[in-house]
């Protein structure tokens, strides 16, 4: 291998050049950590983050077709069609070629995760991993209940887990303006927790029938879940 990767290669991902090309999927209800993660993973490993949620939310924002389709089904928790996020993951994945994709979000019915080995295929890739993090939902309605951003940057804070360090100041870029997701409020999690266990949680067994499948202690620090995710990533096997 030329200038490779510092990370081994495991037998089930793919190798282009000298770049080996991980596509994973990040498993887990609402307030998992599925976003938090992929963040990391793009920064440290020049992945893709690929969130169903913040392509819809940028609809909404925009007021595309899409968006207008989408805002109130979100709103009340509930999941957008299969069709409408297959296509939204379609038209974005080309941009993870060569590089390697996080699917935050997607899929999250059988039909998606059909939709996505297709998606997949056609480019010559597959799913290397799917991690799932496990969770206690009962701790994640506050962790979510919580949350807000930056409006200007999006920086994460916490209404009891993390403040800014100088009041309605963003510690990173200096704003005063915040904002809070319209689903974040309890009943709406309560009900996008439902449709995790009815609908997405049932896509496991596709998954672990090919022993992609590995958990990960949602539970655990940031830092604790990040090292758990890299020893998967970088395991050989
Ligand atoms: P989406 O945006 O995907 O939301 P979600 O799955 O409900 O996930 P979240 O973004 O709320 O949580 P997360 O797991 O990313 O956690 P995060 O890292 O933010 O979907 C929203 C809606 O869009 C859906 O309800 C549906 O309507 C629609 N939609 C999206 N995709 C779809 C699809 N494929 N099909 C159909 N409909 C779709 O962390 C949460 C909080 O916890 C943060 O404050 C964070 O700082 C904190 N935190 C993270 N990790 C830890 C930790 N280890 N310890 C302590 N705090 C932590």
């Amino acid at each position: 291998m030329l200038d490779g990767p510092s990370w081994p290669i495991k037998s089930d991902t793919v190798e282009r050049g000298s770049v080996v090309v991980l596509d994973i999927i990040l498993l887990g209800p609402p307030g998992a950590g599925k976003g938090t993660q992929a963040q990391r993973l793009v920064e440290n490993r020049g992945m893709v983050q690929l969130s169903t949620g913040d392509m819809l939310r940028a609809a909404v924002k925009a007021g595309t077709p899409v968006g207008l389709k989408a805002k109130a089904v979100m709103e009340a928790g509930e999941l957008v069609s299969d069709a409408i996020v297959s296509a939204l993951i379609g038209e974005h994945l080309d941009g993870s070629q060569g590089k390697g994709a996080i699917f935050d979000g997607f899929p999250r019915t059988q039909h998606q995760a059909e939709a996505l080995e297709l998606l997949l295929g056609d480019r010559g890739r597959h799913v290397s991993h799917v991690i799932e993090l496990d969770v206690d939902e009962e701790a994640l309605v506050e962790r979510i209940t919580g949350r807000f951003t930056c409006a200007t940057c999006g920086a994460p804070y916490h209404d009891r887990l993390k403040q800014p360090k100088v009041q309605d100041t963003c510690d990173q870029c200096g704003e005063h303006e915040f904002k809070r997701r319209p689903d974040d409020n309890e009943q709406t999690v309560r009900t996008r927790m439902a449709e995790y266990r009815a609908k997405t949680a049932p896509i496991l067994p596709f998954y672990e029938e090919r022993g992609l499948v590995s958990r990960v202690d949602g539970m655990a620090s940031v830092e604790q879940v990040a090292a758990q995710i890299d020893a998967i990533l970088d395991k050989r096997t």
